[in-house]
């Protein structure tokens, strides 16, 4: 995701930006941009690809002094190019942004800026904020600031800067990381603090709705309203490799925490919330193509599969298609029958993945039209597919997946009921129904987290298990395989997923004293078939851990341990369900010593077949 740096002093300004932005270089970036006060006038330098480039460009800007902001770009809104590259100008040029998050309205603002004849340069959200401010500008950039900040909808970090008033940064934020470092006679700003531990440990943490005034000498701190806040410094003891984790002892847990954000990062701008529909602007597929699509096809890798295998409930209940999930590495060789009428769907968090990629060459090759689900912007996926969506999980470095999953699965449902919104499949209340309950879900996943407290207490107690099993059924079935694999790939305890009704084929036998079972009871039309299953591995003396829904305190009397997830539509609690699973994987990698970030054999982007 995008990262923020900026810095008003006397000091070298450029390069003190520019280490700070190579600080945040870990998030991943495609272009970077750089703003300063000069002789009066914004100047910037722009480029597409690495940081190292603009350094290049940049060599001998020794300035001194002075304001300036950085940022690297991890594209959202268009594709990556130096137009769109940050920092965004006014029409006059007097005025530069950058900006972190996403601007859900502004399409509706843009269009409403340019019959006023403001002239737009760029394709993203961003520039808005620019010429929103240039409107309100009256010399002072904090009032200017303050006022546009009820107009903008969806998330920000933003930082501001004028050329009338070159000694001085004016930043503000919702939803989106922001801190002010302080300096003797210097202050920083920054998305990360991360970028700043090298400068200093004194820090303000701005919090939603604050915006602040930062000059070399003073932070002044406002509420939204025009209040002003008083806030206690915060002085950071980590040190700079468990900064760039925020805190958190591993990348894999700081992830996990990082799903609700994801997800409403994934949401933005997805839903017209006052028309109740879904929109993917992106998407070139019409609805006569739509309608002579026959079957879809969904293909994917390991984790990516398992929201393969969710997307194949949601899209035949919503859509009553024919859907067909697999493996690429067996799709790619079992002669599969594709053509014009079958819609193949590849999902890639690296967009990468050698069997992915020839999957969805394969599929292009015999006629199909190809549409990838991928979490990288200019990954092979996102160049080669005839069709994009891109999730908004922001990098993800911790070789398990967690956020890309949650987030590939919520683009699945919101794709599952924008093609039955085109194709007239779903009942209006029904859709209605489901978005209020998609629009619930960051939050509801935000409290699923506190599942943690538990998980963390009872983990030891499958310390030297040797075997795991995780059953489920209907829409819990593919959850049990993501738990399962998550388990298997950073705890190195076997696992195995079941669907709870094959227990009786054959698995049973396995199971005796002891046997650790994690069953998953999240479907009510399924609940009391899988109640018997709790209760025929109980009669063997498994050791069961239950995951069901709040308000069901029927089969914690029945189980070891009991897990709950907040109540949502039945349809959705895969998103949720899967979060006590991870949970449950990265505390007993824990105990055993594991490195969870780096489990062993294993790579973040399988790039070889
Ligand atoms: C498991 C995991 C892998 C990936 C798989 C596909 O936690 O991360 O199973 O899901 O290698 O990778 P992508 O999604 O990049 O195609």
């Amino acid at each position: 995701m995008c990262g923020i740096m900026g810095y008003v002093g006397s000091g070298e300004t450029v390069s003190i930006i520019l280490d700070g932005l190579e600080k945040l270089e870990y998030r991943g970036y495609d272009s970077v941009g750089l703003a300063t006060v000069e002789r009066g006038r914004i100047k910037t330098q722009k480029t597409v690809g690495r940081l190292a480039a603009l350094r290049k460009m940049l060599a001998g800007n020794g300035k001194r002094g002075g304001a300036g902001i950085g940022h690297t770009r991890w594209a959202t809104h268009g594709r990556p190019s130096e137009r769109n590259a940050h920092p965004h100008l006014d029409c006059n040029q007097r005025l530069a942004v950058v900006h972190n998050g996403i601007i859900e309205n502004y399409q509706e603002l843009r269009e409403q800026l340019q019959k006023k004849g403001h002239i737009f340069i760029s394709e993203t959200d961003t520039e808005v904020v620019a010429h929103l401010i240039e409107d309100y500008y009256k010399g002072d950039l904090l009032a200017a600031v303050r006022r546009i900040l009820g107009q903008l909808k969806g998330s920000y970090a933003l930082a501001v800067l004028s050329a009338d008033e070159p000694g001085k940064i004016v930043v503000a934020r919702k939803s989106s990381p922001l801190v002010i470092g302080l300096g003797t006679g210097e202050n920083y700003i920054a998305s990360d603090i991360t970028a700043l531990l090298d400068k200093t440990r004194d820090l303000f943490i701005l919090d939603d709705n604050e915006l602040a005034e930062v000059t070399p000498a003073a932070v002044r701190l406002t509420k939204a309203d025009g209040t002003e806040v008083t806030k206690e410094v915060f002085r950071v003891e980590w040190d700079a490799v468990t900064a760039e984790k925020n805190g958190y002892e591993d990348f894999m847990r700081k992830e996990i925490h990082e799903q609700p954000q994801a997800l409403q990062e994934t949401l933005a701008g997805r839903v017209d919330w006052e028309k109740g529909t879904v929109v993917f602007p992106e998407l070139k597929i019409g609805r006569d193509d739509l309608s002579a699509i026959r079957r879809i096809h969904l293909v994917a890798c390991g984790t990516a599969y398992h929201a393969g295998v969710v997307g194949k409930y949601i899209f035949e209940r919503l859509l009553r298609l024919p859907v067909e999930v697999d493996l690429a590495s067996e799709y790619r060789y079992r002669q599969a029958i594709i053509g014009p009428d079958v819609l193949t769907i590849v999902i890639s968090q690296s967009g990468e993945t050698a069997d992915t990629l020839a999957a969805l060459r394969l599929s292009q090759a015999k006629g199909s039209r190809v549409l990838g689900i991928t979490n990288v912007i200019g990954s092979s996926v996102a160049r080669e597919a005839d069709e994009v969506i891109l999730t908004q999980a922001g990098p993800e470095i911790a070789v398990a997946s967690t956020k890309a999953y949650t987030t590939q699965l919520l683009s699945l449902y919101l794709l599952g009921i924008y093609f039955a919104q085109e194709l007239g499949t779903l009942e209006e209340a029904l859709r209605q129904q489901l978005l209020t309950e998609v629009k619930l879900l960051p939050h509801l996943l935000e409290k699923t987290l506190a599942t943690e407290t538990k998980i963390k207490e009872f983990a030891e107690d499958f310390k030297a298990k040797e075997n795991i099993f995780f059953i489920g059924r209907g829409l819990d079935y593919p959850s049990s395989m993501e738990g399962a694999l998550k388990l298997k790939e950073i705890s190195y305890i076997n696992a195995q997923a079941y669907a709870a009704g094959e227990l009786k084929h054959g698995t049973l036998a396995l199971i005796e004293e002891g046997v650790p079972v994690f069953a998953l009871a999240t479907q009510p039309d399924l609940y009391e078939k899988m109640l018997s299953n709790i209760k025929e591995v109980k009669a063997r003396e498994a050791t069961v851990v239950a995951l069901v829904s709040a308000g069901d305190y029927k089969t914690e009397k029945s189980v070891d341990y009991a897990l709950y997830i907040p109540k949502t539509h039945p349809f959705f609690t895969p998103i949720l369900a899967v979060v006590p699973l991870q949970l449950f994987a990265y505390h007993v990698a824990k105990v055993r010593g594991c490195d969870v970030d780096k489990p062993r054999n294993l790579a973040k982007s399988v790039t070889v077949e």
